[in-house]
């Protein structure tokens, strides 16, 4: 198969998910109408209402989100969080920094937020574990070399999280790009880590969890 462009979940089901789920407050509507706008990756409601429930589900203290654009999914994880939550966000991008942070701060959720402007994985190398959470979100040709600096900085119970593993369907390709066949390198790692225990859910552009063991 060429390189197809698919959706992962049936337009209809995706339609009928978004208009079962409530509102967004004003704030993440801003942000849904500038990525819808500008055409920014961001991982829409979804994928956020998952995020909230993780971070709260396994009461996360500490979070590191690998690519975090302009605050949308740090929002979320934000919102499933207590007041002594730290939540590194990194960006290449201090455009993208400032309008988080502001955007954060108008939703009072900026004090739990460190917001480093570089490269994220050079952020996550010099950060010392363990995280309750990661989420990675960057270019997709360093997804393999994120989780292998990841697992380390996990704590046992950590979730390793990342967007975008079925990749509009191009996983399915006969001759994958660079991109594609990094994403599959990763899918790969994922479930052969003994260290870890891997589901992917088929929402949006699917989501990888995974457990430290
Ligand atoms: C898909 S967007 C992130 C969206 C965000 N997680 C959300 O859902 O709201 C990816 C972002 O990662 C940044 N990025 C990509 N590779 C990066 C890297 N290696 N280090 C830092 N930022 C990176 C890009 O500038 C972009 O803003």
């Amino acid at each position: 198969m060429q390189e197809p462009d698919l959706n992962i979940v049936h337009p209809f089901i995706e339609e009928y998910l978004k208009q079962v789920s409530p509102e967004r407050d004003s704030i993440l509507t801003e942000m849904e109408t500038l990525a819808s706008k500008t055409n920014f990756p961001i991982v829409g409601p979804l994928v956020g209402r998952l995020l909230t429930l993780l971070a709260s589900a396994t009461n996360a203290r500490r979070i590191i989100e690998l690519g975090s654009g302009f605050g949308y999914s740090a929002y979320w994880f934000a919102q499933g969080t207590s007041d002594e939550a730290h939540i590194i966000c990194t960006d290449s991008k201090e455009e993208n920094a400032q309008r988080a942070m502001e955007w954060l701060r108008r939703g009072g959720l900026d004090t739990k937020i460190d917001f480093r402007i570089g490269d994220a994985l050079d952020v996550l190398t010099s950060e010392e574990g363990p995280f309750d959470i990661m989420f990675c979100d960057i270019d997709k040709h360093d997804y393999p070399r994120a989780l292998s600096l990841g697992i380390p900085k996990l704590r046992r119970g950590g979730l390793f999280l990342a967007d975008n593993v079925l990749w509009k369907g191009r996983v399915l390709a006969d001759k994958p790009d660079e991109k594609t066949a990094a994403v599959l390198t990763f899918n790969r790692m994922l479930y052969s880590d003994s260290r870890i225990f891997t589901t992917i859910l088929p929402i949006r552009d699917g989501i990888s969890l995974s457990m430290k063991l």
